[in-house]
Parts: C-alpha cells; structure tokens; sequence
C-alpha cells in the first residue's frame, strides 16, 4: 500500500471516528479493508475511499466497522464491576428517592458483554436496589458489532471468557456450537448508535457512565473534549469508569477520584471548587 493511500485511511478514520492510526499501522489497514474491498467489488482499498469520501455512507460505515478494534468479555477487568458493585450502586441507591430511575451508559459498548455483565450483576442485587429503576443505555460507533450485541449470540470461547458457569448456565440456551443470551436481556438494554465525537447534549444526564478501553485510541486534545462532554452528562453525584490503561490525568480537570478508590472518576462541576464526596 502507497503512502499517500495509507495517509488517506489515517485521515479518514482520524475525522470520522477519533480513532488515531499511524503509518506503521499499514499491515493492519490492509488486513481489515481487504476484506471489504473484496465484498464490494472495489479494485483497491483506493476506490473504497473514493467512493466514502464522495458521500457512500454505506461504505463509510463499513471502513469504520472495519477499522475499529471491538475486543471486549464478560466482566472485563473484574475491579470495575466489584466497584460497580459495592460502591456505586449502594451510594446511588443510598440517595437516590425510590420513584427515581438510576440510569447507566456504557458509551462505546462494543458487542454487548459490558452492558449484559451490569444487567447480571443488578439481578444479584434486586434486594438492593428497593425496587429502583435501573436504565441501561450502550452505544458504539460501529453497526456491525451493535447488530452482533443486539443479537446476544456468542461463539464457545466468548463464553468462556469472563462469564462463571451458573451465569451461563442461568441466562443463556445453547444454539448449535453458540450461547445466546435471554431476549428478556437483551430487552433491558437500550442500544444505539452513537460517535463519541458527536454532541452529547440530546443524551441526557446518566448516573454512571463506563467508557471503557476507547479513549486509548483517541489523541488528547479528542480525550479532553470528550471528557467535558461526559463531565456535563453526569448527575453531579454519579460517576465514570475508565479502562486500564486510561485516565483523566493531564487531560482534564473535570473529574476527581473517589475518596475510596481512586479508578472511580466523580465529575467537578465547571469552574467550582473540588466537591466533598461523602465518605
Ligand atoms: C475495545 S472496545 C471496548 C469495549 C468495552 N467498553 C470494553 O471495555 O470491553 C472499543 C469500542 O469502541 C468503539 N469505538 C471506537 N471509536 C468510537 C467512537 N468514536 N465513538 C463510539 N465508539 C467508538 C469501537 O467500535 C469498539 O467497539
């Protein structure tokens, strides 16, 4: 692949999704768009990005799917969602008037496990939650893998990844060498298309919000805004969750830590001193 095709995909990309590439990159752009170019029936990956640029959303759409990495399993990380559960639900729950829905984004949700790991850990703590309303919100950029979420169908090694037996076992049938997950499941999860570039105001205001492991492939300046945008969406007393590898440090000054744990993010109100959080 020439130069300038290679700096044409970066570019694209860089616009569209945030998603920031770099020359050495070149295998991986020829693995993920050949395909594409294939299915197509573009001569090069040069078309292709002809034909996007001229306005084909449709195979816009795809080079973005294409170009985007998904990897995701059941309870990633595991500390997020110990968090998820002995902190933030309890603390909510502790403030929050019965009547009042705790609504919840997995804002770049990839094929499902993270929004169907929250909902399996709400079932386990019904008892806590005093008959609240839990909504849980997930989006991704790409169509392709909100269509795999949507469908709640999983190949033997996703299974195995993350997810105990029992759970398995309680909330998915097996459909030839697959799992998928209940319907019942799959109905409690509002998913949606939606770029982490675009404006969030339209969005509402969410208690929690888990972004998890897609920061990592966007620059700072990228980082900063949607850390703002995030801050402005969050109740004041709600929180955000990062991946791993990411974090506010250097990049904004809209959130500070939990006085507990400090992978917890509590979003500071523009301009206003550090709040207090409750011990
Ligand atoms: C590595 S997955 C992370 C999934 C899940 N949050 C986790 O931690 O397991 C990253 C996801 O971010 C999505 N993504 C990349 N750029 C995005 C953007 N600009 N807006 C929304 N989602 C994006 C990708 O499509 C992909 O599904």
């Amino acid at each position: 692949m020439s130069t300038p095709i290679i700096n044409r995909v970066i570019q694209f990309i860089s616009r569209s999704a945030g998603i920031v590439l770099t020359a050495e990159k070149a295998y991986f752009i020829e693995a993920r768009l050949s395909p594409v170019v294939r299915e197509e029936k573009a001569a090069s990956i040069d078309e292709l990005m002809t034909r996007a640029e001229r306005g084909d959303r449709r195979i816009a759409q795809r080079i973005v799917d294409a170009l985007t990495t998904n990897e995701t399993f059941f309870f990633r990380d595991k500390t997020p969602f110990d968090h998820f559960r002995n902190i933030m639900i309890p603390e909510l729950v502790s403030r929050r008037p019965p009547g009042k829905a705790i609504r919840i984004w997995c804002a770049a949700c990839s094929s499902g496990q993270e929004p169907f790991s929250l909902i399996m850990l709400l079932d386990e703590m019904k008892a806590q939650l005093g008959g609240r309303n839990v909504e849980i919100h997930a989006s991704d950029i790409s169509e392709a893998i909100l269509s795999k979420a949507k469908a709640g169908l999983y190949n033997q090694f996703e299974v195995q990844r993350g997810l105990p037996t029992k759970l398995l076992l309680q909330y998915f049938t097996k459909e030839g060498d697959n799992w998928k997950i209940s319907q019942d499941v799959v109905r409690r999860v509002n998913f949606f298309k939606f770029n982490l570039l675009e404006d969030m105001r339209n969005l509402g205001t969410f208690d929690i919000v888990f972004c998890r492991n897609v920061l990592i492939y966007f620059d700072r300046p990228t980082r900063g805004k949607i850390f703002a945008q995030i801050a402005d969406r969050l109740a004041p007393d709600g929180f955000m969750m990062l991946g791993g590898a990411e974090s506010t440090f250097g990049v904004t000054d809209r959130f500070t830590s939990h006085p507990k744990e400090r992978m917890i993010h509590l979003p500071l109100a523009q301009r206003a001193a550090p709040r207090i959080a409750t011990a």
